[in-house]
């Protein structure tokens, strides 16, 4: 079998990868390791920039998200008991939309299942040879049998634990990596968010997070330990807890339920570079991780597929390979100014055992910092609706 772009992971970077490269006629085989409801079980991001949105449009997938996902002016910050705007689009310009990582894939695997078009699921044993010679392949196995896909280029979009990343020998490959000494424990429930913006919470009992889905699903998380379990955390605690990180005029409104989803995220910082290796680009998650405070992973992996598309795009339609030379450095320039972003604001808002009473101020003193300062408020602005591709 042959394709022009043979595609590792059925997440949201390959599948919008794919979809892009199909409206310029250029082929593209997605495989994915799990089954489509097993990708669409999976709750994560919420927030979206308009660059991402853009490219939804682009890839004639934006209907939906533009008439169910909720558009955002502004975000909140609260700290000892007070909360402050950031008007984000007065200072930009741009809004950022509500609209969930899981709708977001649904609609690629449906945009992808009614043109017709190749995702082979449930793949295991998936290999990439030759990557670095002008005829790279990958073999696979589905129900048993072996396969083998020919190809031009091979996108490595599966993730942090995928094989793409691991593919590029140690002699060129370098990663950079902080872990955090916490988690973050999410809850997703069937009840009307506490307010209108996202409220991104510092306490003297750690890190909260208050976002949504709808009007009527509502997604919150709160800064935990990394040996917690979500079966530790009953609702009433998860709730009681919650309550305990808001200013009181915010908890006085929190609308209680049964939590449908609860689980927990250990925090990351993670870059691999170079992102190519002959012929196998890496995209998103599988060249790097945000701690999601800020709400920049899944962006972050659609500023990548926004740089591979283009330099595919130019590649085939153009004879060019400038765009393809260049993509790792033009991808990696922006992923590490998103990682300064999320790694600061993870800084501001979370409680680390071993923070000294001066980090404790030094802490407040950022915080009041960004709630007096116009410029600092702009910095933040710009950082949050998302930097230009
Ligand atoms: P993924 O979504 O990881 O997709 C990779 C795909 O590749 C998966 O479907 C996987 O099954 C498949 N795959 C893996 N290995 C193989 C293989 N060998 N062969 C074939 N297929 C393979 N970001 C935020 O902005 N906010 C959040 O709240 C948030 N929460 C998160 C919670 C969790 C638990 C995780 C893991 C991430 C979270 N993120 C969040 C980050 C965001 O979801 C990711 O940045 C985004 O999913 C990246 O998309 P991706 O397509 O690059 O990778
Ligand atoms: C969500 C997750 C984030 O990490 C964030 O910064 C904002 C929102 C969410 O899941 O809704």
């Amino acid at each position: 079998m042959r394709t022009q772009v043979a595609i590792i992971g059925g997440g949201p970077s390959g599948l919008l990868l794919a979809q892009l490269l199909h409206r310029r006629g250029i082929d593209a085989v997605v495989l994915e390791r799990k089954t489509r409801d097993y990708v669409l079980g999976r709750i994560r991001a919420g927030v979206l920039e308009t660059g991402l949105v853009s490219l939804m449009e682009e890839a004639g997938v934006a209907q939906r998200l533009h008439a169910e996902g909720h558009v955002h002016h502004g975000t909140r910050i609260a700290a000892d008991g007070e909360m402050f705007q950031i008007d984000i689009h007065a200072l930009t310009g741009k809004p950022v939309i509500v609209y969930g990582q899981t709708e977001v894939t649904r609609d690629l695997y449906d945009a992808r299942q009614a043109a017709g078009l190749r995702t082979e699921f449930h793949v295991d044993a998936v290999q990439i040879h030759a990557a670095d010679s002008d005829a790279p392949h990958v073999t696979y196995r589905q129900d048993g049998v072996e396969h083998r896909l020919d190809c031009d280029f091979i996108a490595g979009c599966d993730g942090f634990h995928g094989i793409s990343r691991q593919t590029i020998p140690l002699s060129t490959r370098r990663e950079y990596e902080k872990t955090y000494p916490f988690g973050w424990l999410g809850v997703l429930s069937r009840t009307p968010p506490v307010h209108d913006e996202l409220i991104y919470a510092n306490s003297d009992r750690g890190f909260a997070l208050c976002s949504m889905r709808n009007d009527n699903l509502s997604r919150y998380y709160i800064q935990c330990a990394l040996s917690d379990h979500p079966e530790d955390w009953t609702d009433a605690a998860f709730w009681a807890e919650l309550r305990r990180r808001l200013p009181a005029d915010v908890a006085a409104n929190l609308v209680t339920g049964d939590s449908i989803e609860k689980s927990i995220a250990p925090l990351r910082s993670f870059v691999t570079e170079p992102m190519r290796w002959g012929r196998l680009f890496l995209c998103g998650d599988a060249a790097h991780i945000v701690p999601p405070t800020g709400a920049k992973g899944l962006n972050l992996a659609a500023s990548d597929v926004h740089y591979l598309y283009n330099a595919l795009r130019q590649f085939y339609e153009e004879n060019d390979p400038e765009g393809i030379d260049r993509y790792s450095e033009r991808a990696l320039l922006r992923v590490w100014k998103a990682e300064r972003f999320s790694w600061w604001f993870s800084g501001l808002l979370h409680r680390y055992p071993d923070q000294s009473p001066f980090d404790l101020k030094m802490q407040r003193a950022d915080l009041a910092f960004l709630r007096d300062n116009q410029a600092q408020q702009q910095a933040f602005a710009e950082n949050y609706v998302g930097l230009p591709y």
